[in-house]
């Protein structure tokens, strides 16, 4: 049996006994953006928002969230609030406004130059910049102020996440003590000998150590913690029961590995809007019966995008037998493109595009298309239902959600999923064809173990991959939190 949102809903009902219910995170679910006349409301390329999002359809309460989308001020009542989704309205996302100054060194500089680069190790160096740091306290602060402005005299549970609000929860209860606060870090967390070199690396533990539970994707992320918090506070570490101790509080640390709404995507796979977008991409981009194959990233260093283009350039040298047979999808997201690392990849990733198309196109068949924009849940949905194989590449990922949404989607049953070892997804879904993105030449033989691998085999796998993540779907993920926190005396 698996989670639904009416078990979650049940569930909420009884363990967090009419507390109000707050989740808080930089990036906001929905987005207003002008575009000529018309307000348009989006769905941001976050896996972050994906996940929660169901969540806070089923349990209602606030999202505290930047309001990011330049028609966000026009949507909002006088306490900056909106109900959401458009579709349901049943939960409040209260914007918080930040000024550009604040926004660059809070969420590009703090957050994407130190933090990012720190966890991820991807062999991209963080940069710390002590005005970036003074500036994301200064920011910390202001969720602070209208998250306590929202619970007011209310018993509230509070739900921060990631990286960008390491210090919330100690900035909360040094106003309201009574406040439960739980935390999830949604990125890899780095062992002891990487994090060392952050200078702020004990106000960040003793902001994170504020929570009374702190969740990671895996159990290899919580004893990184825990190594971490050993070398560098004073505190005392209950390794049987996973808790620390410290300043009279207690942190419980646990792994919850994230996922998606299954039922939700797949229904939606299955549905006209879906079929009818497949037909679209056939005709616009002339497919006849060629082996397809799919990557979908916001273009980020840490997901091995140049990687995957390298292997499928090995593999058309080596097995020139598919020169013309193949076409590679790869539908990026433009991300953090103010940062320069971030400019430079854009650029890496346009050249070499360029020099593999060069080097096999031949008539009207090239065999990479690059759709670098962003696109809606559907057309996404009908990408990953044409594929023959789907790559997930990251040099390091805390779980990526693109590999389960694959999953999900495939109500037919088929298609291969290749997957990086270095994502939290890998330790879950090991019926995938799991690859080194560093290793190059096996990568290219993996393709090719893809595109021959017989059809009996590949829905074997696909059944086991699809039945892992409607097990463990994005309900019995807070599911699983909330019974946590309760067992907190809560
Ligand atoms: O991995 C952390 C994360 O917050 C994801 O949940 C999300 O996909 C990504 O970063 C989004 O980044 P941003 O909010 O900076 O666009």
């Amino acid at each position: 049996m698996s989670w639904t949102r009416e078990d979650l809903q049940e569930l909420v009902k009884s363990k967090l006994a009419g507390r109000l219910f707050i989740v808080v995170s930089n990036r906001e679910p929905y987005v207003h953006v002008s575009s000529g006349d018309e307000i348009q409301c989006v769905v941001p390329a976050s896996g972050l928002t994906v996940a929660l999002d169901p969540m806070m359809r089923a349990c209602g309460g606030v999202w505290v969230a930047h309001g990011s989308g330049n028609a966000d001020r026009e949507m909002v009542d006088e306490k900056n609030r909106v109900l959401v989704p458009p579709d349901e309205r049943s939960y409040s996302l209260r914007r918080i406004w930040l000024t550009a100054e604040e926004e660059e060194g809070y969420y590009l500089g703090f957050s994407n130059e130190a933090l990012w680069p720190l966890c991820h190790v991807a062999y991209t160096p963080p940069s710390f910049d002590e005005a970036d740091w003074n500036t994301y306290k200064r920011v910390n602060q202001l969720f602070a102020d209208a998250v306590l402005d929202e619970v007011g005299d209310k018993q509230a549970f509070v739900f921060i996440q990631d990286y960008h609000l390491a210090l919330l929860s100690r900035l909360i209860k040094a106003k309201n003590p009574e406040v439960v606060t739980a935390q999830f870090w949604h990125i890899p967390w780095p062992n002891s000998e990487v994090f060392r070199i952050c200078p702020w690396g004990e106000e960040l533990l003793d902001g994170l150590l504020g929570n009374d539970l702190l969740g990671f994707h895996i159990g290899y992320h919580c004893d990184n913690f825990l190594e971490t918090v050993s070398r560098t506070l004073e505190s005392k570490i209950d390794y049987e029961r996973s808790v620390v101790s410290r300043g009279g509080g207690a942190t419980l640390v646990r792994p919850f590995p994230i996922s998606v709404d299954f039922d939700r995507i797949a229904q939606d796979a299955a549905g006209r809007g879906v079929t009818e977008e497949m037909e679209r991409i056939r005709r616009k981009w002339g497919l006849n019966d060629e082996y397809i194959g799919v990557g979908v990233d916001r273009v980020d260093y840490t997901k091995g995008i140049p990687h995957r283009f390298w292997a499928l350039d090995k593999f058309l040298a080596k097995y020139p037998e598919y020169q013309g047979r193949v076409v590679f999808f790869q539908l990026a997201e433009p991300s953090r493109t103010h940062i320069r690392k971030y400019m430079e990849l854009n650029l890496e990733i346009d050249d070499l595009i360029e020099e593999v198309n060069w080097r096999y196109q031949s008539g009207r068949w090239k065999p990479i298309i690059y759709i670098k924009e962003h696109l809606s849940p559907i057309a996404v949905a009908a990408f990953h239902r044409l594929a023959h194989f789907c790559v997930v590449s990251s040099l390091h990922d805390g779980m990526n959600l693109v590999a389960k949404e694959f999953v999900s989607s495939r109500v037919d049953e088929d298609g291969v999923l290749m997957l990086s070892r270095f994502t939290g997804a890998a330790r879950e879904l090991t019926d995938a064809l799991l690859l080194n993105p560093y290793a190059i030449d096996r990568f290219a033989d993996t393709i090719k173990e893809a595109i021959e691998m017989p059809k009996r085999q590949r829905q074997a796998m696909m059944r086991k991959l699809r039945q892992n993540v409607q097990q463990n779907n994005i309900y019995q993920w807070a599911g699983s939190i909330i019974s946590e926190l309760s067992g907190l005396g809560l």
